[in-house]
């Protein structure tokens, strides 16, 4: 690494990899639910055990967010953090409340509003961190002067996230009232705002990656975030189709939420002319996987995906099925969790003694998730589509059904396990190298020489 204080991104980037794999965990416990016999339905229960799930996701991702942000604003803005002892007072103070709200759910501690489960002092214990994290990476910049744009549209993106999850601190007691708000966060954050933090890292790295045109990349990201707002923010009402609100957010969430994968082509497409441009120069590989991987998975989960159930017409029968379930995965992994790896992979070479081009046991937990994440979204799909004949069409009982589609079940432990064994080859390559936290001059992960003539 180029700054001293760039090494703080390494214990949040440990500690979303070891968050990661409590996910994972706690995935294969879910699923292993739908199999039965149960022998802990008294101790943890399935709304247990998912809530854990898909809460230590939040928690881990963002975490790496901030590890990963702590790494690129130094490196962008060419100076040192503004304080490390806040940024590690931000990580302990994250740490406590996400095992202390992960115990509380133990205890069955928590709000019940889907994915804003957590309890108000955790929520009040985020927002300070958050607030934090906020004022230290804007000193930062404002100490150095200098201020590009994939930092701004980072930023902008984390600033935003963290506004959008004030509606999150209020209670309503009516539901559609309640269900109506969640989405400011919740959609307004995975299909607005975190897709700017997304194309802020996408950006970064294809730069110092591919070598390309610092000027013409930022063209690019700047028409793919205006693409992401003019789509995502009325797109927020393909879940107001059957929540209780007027019917006329019918046709808005259609129209509008199918214009969102232009946004994930343009991103893929991004990624993919920057590789065309450097004929691949940079030596991290392993790193160019993640990032181009996390380009393209983004636009499988979430832009095909998501459009196979965005229409009033198609989301009628699919509505809180495990259709949903196929499209959060794809969509959630690829965009976030792999973005996530990317950065962490492209920053470690400078952290520990792993090799700069990446190592077989990185390439083979890059596959085997990949493989087994491709495997889950086909089984949670075919459960899916079985679940909505049998269900929705003929009528049949929710838990008939849920027996007759089984073997779906079996195949998702099968590919899930595939996909865990991935994860665990990630964490174990993350952590079996010497760190070596110092800086270095002679460091590879520095811009490429400049970009070959162009070919686009
Ligand atoms: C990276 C981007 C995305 C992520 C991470 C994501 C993730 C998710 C998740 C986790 C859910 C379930 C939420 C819940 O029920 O609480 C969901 C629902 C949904 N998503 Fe996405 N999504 C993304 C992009 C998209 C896009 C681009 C579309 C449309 C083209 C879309 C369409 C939908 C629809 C229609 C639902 C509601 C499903 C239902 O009615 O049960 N999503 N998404
Ligand atoms: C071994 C791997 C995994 C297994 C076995 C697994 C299993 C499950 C199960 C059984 C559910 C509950 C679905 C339902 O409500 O019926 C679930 C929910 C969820 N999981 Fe996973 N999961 C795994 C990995 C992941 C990863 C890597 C991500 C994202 C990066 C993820 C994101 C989610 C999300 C967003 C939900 C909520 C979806 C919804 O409410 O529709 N999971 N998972
Ligand atoms: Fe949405």
């Amino acid at each position: 690494m180029r700054y001293k204080s760039q090494s703080v991104a390494y214990w949040y980037f440990a500690v979303a990899v070891a968050l990661f794999g409590l996910q994972i965990v706690f995935g294969l416990l879910s699923a292993t639910k739908y199999l039965g016999p149960d022998p802990l339905l008294y101790i943890l229960p399935f709304d247990v055990t998912k809530v854990i799930h898909t809460n230590v996701l939040i928690v881990w991702v963002i975490c790496g967010f901030m590890g990963a942000t702590y790494w690129m604003v130094p490196d962008e803005s060419r100076t040192e953090l503004y304080s490390v002892k806040l940024a590690y007072i931000q990580l302990v103070l994250w740490v406590v409340m996400g095992v202390a709200t992960v115990i509380g759910y133990l205890f069955r501690w928590g709000t019940g509003n889907k994915l804003l489960e957590q309890p108000l002092p955790s929520k009040l214990a985020i927002v300070v961190a958050m607030l934090i994290f906020l004022y230290n990476i804007g000193m930062t910049i404002r100490k150095s002067g200098r201020f590009t744009t994939p930092e701004g549209v980072l930023l902008g993106g984390l600033g935003l996230a963290a506004v959008l999850y004030l509606p999150a601190l209020f209670e309503f007691h009516n539901y559609t009232v309640a269900i109506f708000y969640r989405w400011w966060t919740i959609h307004l954050w995975v299909e607005g705002v975190w897709e700017m933090i997304q194309g802020g890292f996408l950006a970064y790295l294809l730069i110092r990656l591919s070598g390309a045109d610092r000027e013409v990349m930022e063209k690019w990201l700047y028409v793919i975030v205006g693409l992401v707002f003019i789509a995502g923010i009325l797109g927020t009402a393909h879940h107001y189709y059957w929540v209780g609100v007027p019917s006329y957010w019918l046709p808005i969430g259609g129209f509008f939420s199918a214009l969102e994968p232009v946004a994930l082509v343009g991103m893929a497409m991004y990624a993919y002319y920057a590789m065309r441009r450097s004929g691949m120069a940079h030596p991290n590989k392993l790193a160019l996987h993640w990032t181009v991987g996390s380009a393209v998975y983004t636009l499988f989960g979430a832009g095909l995906l998501g459009l196979a159930h965005t229409f009033p017409s198609v989301n009628k029968w699919t509505h809180g099925t495990l259709i949903t379930a196929m499209h959060g995965h794809a969509a959630f992994y690829g965009a976030y969790a792999m973005i996530v790896m990317a950065m962490i992979s492209y920053a470690l070479p400078s952290f520990t003694r792993r090799p700069e081009e990446g190592t077989s046991m990185g390439y083979l937990a890059f596959w085997m998730q990949l493989a087994g994440m491709f495997g889950m979204t086909l089984s949670f799909a075919t459960a899916g589509i079985g679940q909505v004949y049998l269900e929705r069409i003929m009528g049949m009982g929710y838990l008939d059904a849920q027996l007759k589609i089984q073997v779906h079940f079996v195949m998702l432990i099968i590919t899930a396990s595939i996909f865990a064994v991935g994860v665990a080859l990630f964490i174990i390559d993350f952590f079996r190298y010497p760190l070596r936290l110092e800086v270095r001059t002679d460091d590879p992960v520095v811009p490429v020489a400049p970009a070959r003539a162009a070919t686009v």
